[in-house]
């Protein structure tokens, strides 16, 4: 995810505070930085890549400045290049702008600037941004103000800071991406995160969707949407330095964990139609509807794909998933109109290129799902869908799996939309999704607290769930073994009596996945007796619509929701059971003996 940093009232040492600033945020993960200073005139370096190689340019090409702002870049709009990394200036260098977050109508607003004549030199959805400021300058509005009328053009996520020429002030504003104000005692910084400037102060200032902030060497102002000038609370870090990067949690993958409804909402991004009730998915727009899909995949992403073709096929479209790592070992026959889907977070692994490779060279068309900009697999598929997670860096995958069957969901309703009632259904859901997972991670902790105590010392656990909550048994009992280093199996619930009940015993605990009262929800009722009559604790993970917690032994709660993503819910639960059972046991959480987080040996 992109990184800002910004910096007033420490003219001596600018340059070194921005790459200062870059270099704590480098842990969101980044893939081109760059940095704008003031001294009247703007002055910009940025460059493709690592920090290191902005550093070797700032050291070729040195540069200084009383304030500025500062970017690292990770790509959603255009590959990884000089070009598209921030700052993004208008053609005549007057305004700088730093971006995090994607400018939904960014394409209606290039359309409308290239029609007056403006030429755009980056890929980006935020070069709109400087355009429009230069234009309103040209029409005679102060900086302030051009930066004001620009903001209330754009729809869609943004954190956003911006520099003019010949005005000693940045200007910045946040709707749905994080933004941070330093305040230290004559110098003044905005960040992503606190870890950006934390060195300089620990007085921060949390700005809220919709307000806007001006930094000038001798103060700041937080101003509301209006224009009215606002009196925020100042907090104090308490937190050490070695957890800042973690954003004051103890492990990434915690932290990505609670960062999925944002997650959630940058994937869904321009993607929803509510009034009509429709997805749109702008990168599909080429695609036919496939006749028959195969999804290939691995790991946690295999657990997305098995949901994707579940719904693939609900949706009247026939449709498997194979583990990459088998799959070309006797390819399935590829007829007309198939469609071979990749998923896969990093887009690097091995098994699922060499699968995606093998399956174009029996002549099928590819679509890789992936959360990696300029990715192979994003390079080498015919079409591709990003899931927009952001950056993971916890090797256990959490966010970008609830993103992956989000994103599956949307490729479904494009690819095979439903009745209007069904796809509206999914369209109001998928709306209160972001609302439903917070509501779990608010709520959850002191269940999963207590069952930890209560089943730390068990000899093995097992998870179930039919229909859509299949796929999440099995992601369960997979996050749960990778991080506790315990015995952990998912079965589709079905599938239990034909041989996993023999393992069954008292100190064998069961996670029973039920949401809704489909069909599947209702069988797997009759599978929760089958294990507690021979003695195994249950732990409902529940909407408590089949009142299943009167056969369980402990209950996880769920809001409840459209059928499929129920089960979305329910993982979250079950991303922080493994994730509390592995902190009790004192495990490496983030890097799990051996394992990758990217795998890229078949
Ligand atoms: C590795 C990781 C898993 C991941 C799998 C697939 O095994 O440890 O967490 O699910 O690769 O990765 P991908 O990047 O293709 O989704």
């Amino acid at each position: 995810m992109c990184g800002i940093i910004a910096c007033v009232g420490r003219p001596d040492e600018t340059v070194d505070v921005l790459l200062s600033g870059l270099s704590s945020l480098e842990y969101r993960g980044y893939d081109s930085a760059g940095i704008a200073v003031a001294n009247g005139a703007l002055d910009i370096r940025k460059r493709e890549g690592e920090l290191d190689n902005l550093r070797a340019e700032i050291e070729d090409r040195p540069l200084t400045g009383s304030f500025g702002i500062g970017h690292t870049r990770w790509s959603t709009h255009g590959p990884p290049s000089d070009e598209n990394a921030h700052p993004h200036t208008d053609a005549a260098g007057r305004v700088a702008v730093v971006h995090n977050g994607i400018i939904e109508n960014y394409q209606a607003l290039r359309d409308e600037l290239e029609a007056d004549g403006c030429e755009f030199v980056s890929d980006t959805d935020t070069e709109v941004v400087p355009h429009l400021m230069a234009s309103y300058l040209d029409d005679g509005y102060d900086a302030s103000e051009s930066f004001r009328k620009a903001v209330s053009r754009l729809t869609g996520s943004y954190a956003l800071a911006a520099i003019v020429a010949g005005e000693e002030a940045i200007f910045a504003t946040r709707q749905d991406s994080p933004l941070v104000l330093g305040v230290g005692d004559d110098s003044y910084f905005l960040g992503s995160d606190v870890p950006a400037f934390l060195k300089f102060t620990r007085d921060v200032v949390y700005l809220e969707n919709g307000q806007s902030v001006t930094l000038r060497p001798d103060g700041w102002e937080v101003t509301a949407s209006d224009g009215s000038a606002l009196d925020p609370t100042i907090h104090t870090v308490e937190w050490d330095a070695e957890q800042t990067g973690k954003s004051g949690y103890d492990h990434f993958m915690l932290k990505e964990i609670h960062e999925q409804p944002t997650a959630l909402r940058q994937c869904l991004s321009g993607r929803l139609d509510p009034l009509a009730g429709e997805v749109v998915v702008e990168e599909l727009s080429n695609l036919e509807p496939p006749e028959r899909v195969q999804f290939v995949a691995c790991g946690t992403s295999y657990h997305a794909a098995l949901y994707g073709a579940h719904r693939f096929r609900e949706a009247g479209v026939p449709a498997q998933a194979f583990l990459a790592s088998e799959y070309s070992t006797a390819v399935p026959p590829i007829e007309d109109d198939e469609l071979v889907i990749g998923v896969t977070q990093s887009g690097e692994t091995a098994d699922t290129l060499s699968a995606l490779r093998a399956a174009q060279g029996h002549g099928a068309e590819t679509l890789a799902v992936t959360n990696v900009v300029g990715s192979s697999a994003a390079r080498e598929c015919d079409h591709v869908m990003f899931i927009r997670s952001g950056p993971e860096i916890g090797v256990a995958a959490t966010k970008t799996f609830s993103s992956q069957l989000v994103s599956l969901s949307l490729l479904v309703e494009s690819l095979a939309p439903g009745t209007g009632t069904r796809t509206r259904a999914l369209v109001e859901s998928l709306r209160d999704l972001a609302g439903n997972v917070q509501s779990v991670l608010d709520d959850a902790l002191p269940s999963v607290e207590e069952l930890v105590d209560e089943l730390a010392d068990s000899e093995a656990y097992f998870f179930i769930g039919r229909g859509y909550n299949a796929p999440v048994a099995l992601e369960g009992a997979l996050k749960f073994k990778e991080i506790t280093y315990e015995h952990a199996e998912g079965f589709p619930a079905g599938e239990l009596k034909h041989g996993p009940l023999a393992l069954i015993t008292e100190d064998t605990p069961v996670f029973a996945v039920v949401t809704g009262d489909s069909v599947p929800a209702q069988k797997t009722l009759g599978n929760i007796k089958e294990v507690q009559a021979r003695g195994a604790p249950v732990v409902a993970v529940t909407d408590g619509v089949l009142e299943v917690e009167r056969f369980s032994d402990m209950v996880l709660e769920v809001p409840e929701t459209e059928g499929p993503l129920g089960s979305l819910l329910a993982n979250v639960q079950l991303q922080l059971v493994a994730y509390e059972m592995a902190d009790y046991l004192d495990r490496p959480i983030d890097k799990p003996r051996n394992l990758a987080k990217s795998v890229t040996v078949e």
